[in-house]
């Protein structure tokens, strides 16, 4: 590491040590820093997220009057884990930082719309029906995570056509 020098002959100056900073930059220090800070933010997030019982799934109220089981079949595909009380959480939405997103989308998607407590909350037929054809919902970080969600657009129009007959 060290360049030889002959200060004591000659004069000049012994190169400094690498200063703090110069230390804390190194490829291997900076490795472990960052390690270390992302077990930190596990070690106090996932006890929070799992007192708040964020991440849990209430039981069912009641859901609505589904008018086929393909018609339940396809929300479940593409709506359930947001807008219903039988969330999937995967083990990555147990990990920060994904588990915020993830958590917040739940909470906000179930405070609009939860099929598992139909009637619970006043919910707009309409606005069920234009968020699947407009292609709002599902929304798109969640398709890129679940594949499974995307509908073809024969299957969108059944779900469409299905939630006309079951909502009210
Ligand atoms: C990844 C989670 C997620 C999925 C999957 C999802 N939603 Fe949502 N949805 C949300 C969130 C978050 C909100 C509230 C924020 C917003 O409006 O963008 C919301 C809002 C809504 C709203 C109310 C606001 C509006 O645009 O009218 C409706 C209706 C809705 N979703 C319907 C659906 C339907 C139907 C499906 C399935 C085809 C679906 N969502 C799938 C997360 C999701």
């Amino acid at each position: 590491m060290s360049t030889p020098t002959n200060s004591s002959r000659t004069g000049t100056a012994v190169p400094a040590s690498p200063s703090l900073v110069q230390t804390l930059l190194r490829p291997r220090n900076l490795a472990i820093a960052v390690i270390a800070l992302f077990a930190l933010v596990q070690v106090v997030s996932f006890p929070i997220i799992a007192v708040a019982g964020w991440q849990t799934n209430p039981n069912p109220v009641a859901e609505p009057a589904w008018n086929s089981p393909e018609t339940r079949a396809l929300a479940v595909r593409a709506c359930y884990d947001c807008h219903s009380n039988e969330t999937i959480w995967p083990w990555y939405s147990k990990i920060a930082p994904v588990s915020w997103l993830v958590t917040r989308h739940v909470i906000e998607g179930r405070q609009r719309l939860n099929f598992s407590e139909w009637g619970v909350r006043g919910v707009e037929v309409n606005d069920v029906i234009r968020a699947v054809r407009t292609g709002k919902m599902p929304t798109k970080n969640f398709l890129l995570v679940h594949p499974e969600g995307r509908l073809t657009d024969a299957e969108k129009q059944q779900l469409i056509d299905g939630l006309s007959a079951s909502l009210r």
